[in-house]
């Protein structure tokens, strides 16, 4: 996050403490608590019940699409189920073979290993990954120069679930060695409504209707910063109000969070107004905004351009993003047509 910003960013990735233990106190454990995403769980009902009655462990698994739909709690979700153990790392974790090894070795059959950010593996390390997914087996360079030997490690029956937020980045070998692809897509709001009346019941919060349908609403169809946005309304009511959750609660938390109805945050409308007003409203490479905004490349293409894109404001193209019409008329600006 840039210093320059000082609002918090309710859309930013999860970091801080508080918002990992909110997650995972309102994380579903079980399929049939998950909300949202039902073309992929009828896929998962029937992978993991053939693979119980065959007494197998489950196929490599692959999760994708932007942060904050779910990867992570499936991939628990599919431990909690199979009552397999479950191992968490992160693709920029894993620095060596040798982690992965001393991940791999200690793993049961039928135990599962996430990798988290799994396009960030280097190259060693997810070279090592390929004869360890396929064979189970695991190659290990014992020494150096002439004398070097590989070592021929076998492995558990481990099931490997990767995430990923690109996964134009991953390689094909890597990609093709996954029994199930499987891609996120954004929560329908009646969805995202159905979550945060879910969330509000666990927290031991009264909300109406219609706050709920707001909180939703700006929730840019997506779980994570919906939960983040019921607990700032929270705070908000039980400050300014009655602690009952409801529109004008939600409204006004919004606009002191300067939230505006589509759910777009400062930062986002910064986006927009710095390639207006910087670079003719682009294209602009994604490097050069990144830098003119402040954030990392990750940050603005995993978190921000997203759902900027799903709205039709901005739009990729091979020469860079641009704001769109419908952009332009978001700031309340008049759009001149550009040949590009
Ligand atoms: N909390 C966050 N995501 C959820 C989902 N998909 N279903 C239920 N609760 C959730």
């Amino acid at each position: 996050m840039s210093s320059s910003v000082i609002t918090e960013s309710v859309i930013a990735p999860a970091c801080k403490k508080e918002d990992l233990l909110l997650d995972s106190t309102l994380r579903p454990r079980q399929l049939k608590e998950y909300i949202g995403q039902q073309k992929i769980k009828e896929s998962l009902e029937i992978i993991m019940e053939a693979a119980k009655n065959r007494g197998e462990s489950l196929e490599h698994m692959l999760f994708h699409g932007p942060a904050g739909l779910g990867k992570t709690t499936l991939a628990h979700i599919l431990s909690y189920e199979m009552q397999a153990n479950i191992k968490v790392t992160s693709g920029p974790i894993l620095e060596r073979t040798g982690d992965l090894a001393s991940l791999l070795t200690n793993l049961n059959d039928g135990d599962i290993l996430f990798i988290d950010e799994i396009h960030r593996l280097n190259r060693t390390v997810e070279e090592a990954l390929y004869p360890a997914m396929e064979d189970f087996r695991l190659d290990i360079v014992v020494g150096k120069g002439p004398s070097a030997q590989v070592l021929e490690l076998n492995l558990p029956r481990f099931t490997l679930i990767g995430a990923t937020t690109r996964i134009g980045l991953l390689t094909n070998p890597l990609r093709s060695r996954f029994g199930g692809l499987f891609r996120l897509n954004l929560y329908s709001p009646a969805e995202i409504q159905t979550i945060v009346n879910r969330s509000a019941k666990i927290l031991n919060l009264t909300i109406e209707p219609n706050g709920a349908c707001a909180i939703a609403g700006c929730s840019r169809r997506n779980p994570r910063i919906a939960n983040r946005l019921l607990k700032r309304v929270r705070d908000f009511a039980q400050v300014k109000g009655d602690g009952i959750i409801n529109e004008k609660m939600a409204k006004k938390a919004f606009s002191m969070l300067e939230i505006d109805n589509s759910g777009l945050e400062k930062i986002d409308r910064d986006i927009l107004k710095v390639i207006v007003e910087k670079f003719g409203g682009g294209p602009i490479g994604v490097q050069t905004l990144a830098a003119a905004i402040g954030e990392e490349e990750d940050t603005l293409v995993d978190v921000y351009e997203p759902y900027l894109m799903e709205l039709g404001l901005i739009a990729r193209t091979p020469r860079g993003r641009v704001v769109t019409a419908n952009g332009y008329q978001h700031l309340g600006l008049k759009h001149i047509a550009k040949k590009i």
